[in-house]
This record gives C-alpha cells, structure tokens and sequence, in this order.
C-alpha cells in the first residue's frame, strides 16, 4: 500500500492503473464503518483508493474542525489490513490553494435535515468530492448509508455533472448495542455512552410499528420520540420522515418507502442514524436502489 501526499504523485498512481477502480472518500479517523466501505471496494474493484482529508470547507465556524479526531499512523496500519492500495493524504493548502474559489452548490437536496442544522455543510461536502472524484476518476465511489443526506446530495451530483462513476452506499455498521459507528463517538464520556444506545432502540420501535402496519408519520414519528424520552441524557435535535429519493418532507400516510432520520445529542455531540421503513430495505441492494437517484 502507498500513501500519496501529492496530486502529481495521485495523478500518476492513477494513470498506471488498469481494471476497475473503487474509491473510499473518508475524513480519517477510522473504525469498521470506514473499513465495511472499504472491504467492499475490495471485492467489486481492482485497486481500491483510500483518501483520508479532514474537509475544512465541510464543518461550521464553530464546528469541530480543529479538535476533530487525527491519527494518521493508525489510519494506514487499518487501510493496510482492509486491503487498500492507495492512500491519498492531501493537506488543507493542497485541496484549496491560495484563490481557490469554485464550489459546487447541489440545490434541493441539501435543503432540511443537516443541510438546516449545518448551513454551508453540503456545499463543502459537494465540492471536495467533486475535486476527489477528478482526482481519483473511480468507477465506483463507496459512501455509507449512516450519512443518507450525504449520499442524496452526491448521486445528485453525479447525475446532474456526468460524472462517469457509480455510487454505491454500504449498509450502516454498528456497535453492538446498536449505536451507529462514528469517529464523534469518541467525545461520549463513559457514562454517556451507554445512554446512546437509545437510538438505535428508537429506530427499530418505529420500524416494528411499520411493519405492524403503522404509516401515519406523526405517529411512526411519537414512536421514536416517546423512546428517546425513556434516556434522560439524550436530547432530540429532530426526528424525520422523508422521501428517500427526493428528502421532500413526508406529511401523510403511504405505501411508498420512507427514510426515518434522526439527531440526537448526549453530551458534546450530535449523533445521527436512520434507517428505512420498511426495515427490509436496509441492505446494500434495497439502499441503493431507494435512495437518491
Ligand atoms: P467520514 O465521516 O469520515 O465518513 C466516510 C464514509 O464512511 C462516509 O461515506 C460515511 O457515510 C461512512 N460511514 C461513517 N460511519 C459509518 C458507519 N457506521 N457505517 C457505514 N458507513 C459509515 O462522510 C465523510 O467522512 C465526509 O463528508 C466525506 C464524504 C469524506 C467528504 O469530506
């Protein structure tokens, strides 16, 4: 495995290979998540390109970019055993040298849920991988499922600037009580870490009211909220109900998939997940089919 700093030396790497190539966009911080990702890039592809780039475009002022978790030498020694060819490590100067001013703004999509909560987020998401994608000219580009906003917004991108490349979402990894694997995780105390697992127990009463033939959103909605009440450590940010193709906000009953988001914090920070109703859509085929375009 090759760790790349340079976008000559990325450039080159890339113009030698031959076959099909897999591209794991990541911010570093790694955890099984991140290597489910990667893992899959393994099997579909020839060569598997790793880019771990902490994206300062992406996070809020007053977001975590500075504190946001680094350990580079960890990263490597996983990406290794996960079986990647390439790491791309740019610098912050690298990706956005002095006069940069070309962003790339995905318009509906990023309207609501994190795209309300974090005014600007999306269009520094849009515009790295954008660059990534130029950069690395994947056939394939894997994302996970526990950013379902972020997939939306990018296969939109795709569709609307021909990029030549599939995007395949990877189902959410877990910890054993449920909670969504996250690099945020980390800044959970030990006593608040046990309460996170309310979230995903919210998910899955709401999931079971589904199947139980429940599809007003309000109720499926009060569901996931009278669960959360039960932890007194974590606070709703929001619970949603959308379209899973277009994020429009879903107000009535009906028989068409729904994506079930959520944001809750306990303690510093604010942790996402979501899953589809019905349940059975969670996998590698039923996401990619169902979410986004
Ligand atoms: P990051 O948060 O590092 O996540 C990299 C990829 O791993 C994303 O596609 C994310 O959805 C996926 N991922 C994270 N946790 C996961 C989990 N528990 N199960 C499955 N997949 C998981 O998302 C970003 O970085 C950035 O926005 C990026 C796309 C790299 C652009 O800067």
């Amino acid at each position: 495995m090759q760790v790349i700093e340079t976008i000559d030396g990325l450039r080159s790497a890339r113009r030698a290979l031959r076959g099909r190539v897999g591209v794991v966009p990541t911010m570093g911080a790694l955890h099984d998540g991140h290597l489910a990702l990667v893992e899959q890039a393994r099997q579909d592809n020839d060569a598997v390109i790793v880019t771990i780039f902490v994206n300062p475009t992406q996070f809020a002022p007053g977001e975590d970019f500075a504190s946001y978790p680094r350990d580079l030498q960890r990263d490597v020694a996983l990406l290794q055993g996960a079986g990647a060819d390439f790491v791309f490590t740019p610098t912050p100067a690298l990706m956005y040298p002095p006069g940069f001013q070309t962003y790339v703004k995905v318009d509906q999509v990023t309207q609501g849920l994190e795209g309300d909560r974090r005014p600007g987020h999306f269009r520094g998401v849009a515009t790295v991988v954008a660059k990534l994608f130029n950069l690395t000219q994947p056939d394939v580009a894997y994302f996970g499922q526990k950013d379902a906003q972020q997939v939306v917004v990018l296969r939109r991108m795709v569709a609307d600037l021909n990029f030549p490349l599939e995007v395949a979402v990877i189902p959410t990894v877990r910890e054993s009580d449920g909670l969504a694997m996250s690099s945020r995780n980390a800044y959970l105390t030990p006593e608040q870490r046990p309460a996170a697992g309310v979230i995903y127990r919210a998910l899955v009463a709401a999931a079971q009211a589904y199947e139980e033939g429940e599809r007003t959103p309000a109720h499926l909605r009060q569901v996931v909220k009278s669960v959360l009440k039960t932890e007194p450590l974590a606070e709703v940010e929001y619970v949603a109900l959308n379209d899973p193709t277009t994020l429009v906000g879903v107000h009535e009953a009906s028989e068409h998939p729904l994506l079930l988001s959520l944001v809750v914090r306990v303690g510093k920070p604010f942790l996402l997940d979501n899953c589809l109703l019905p349940w059975a859509l969670n996998t590698r085929a039923g996401l990619s089919a169902t979410l986004g375009v």
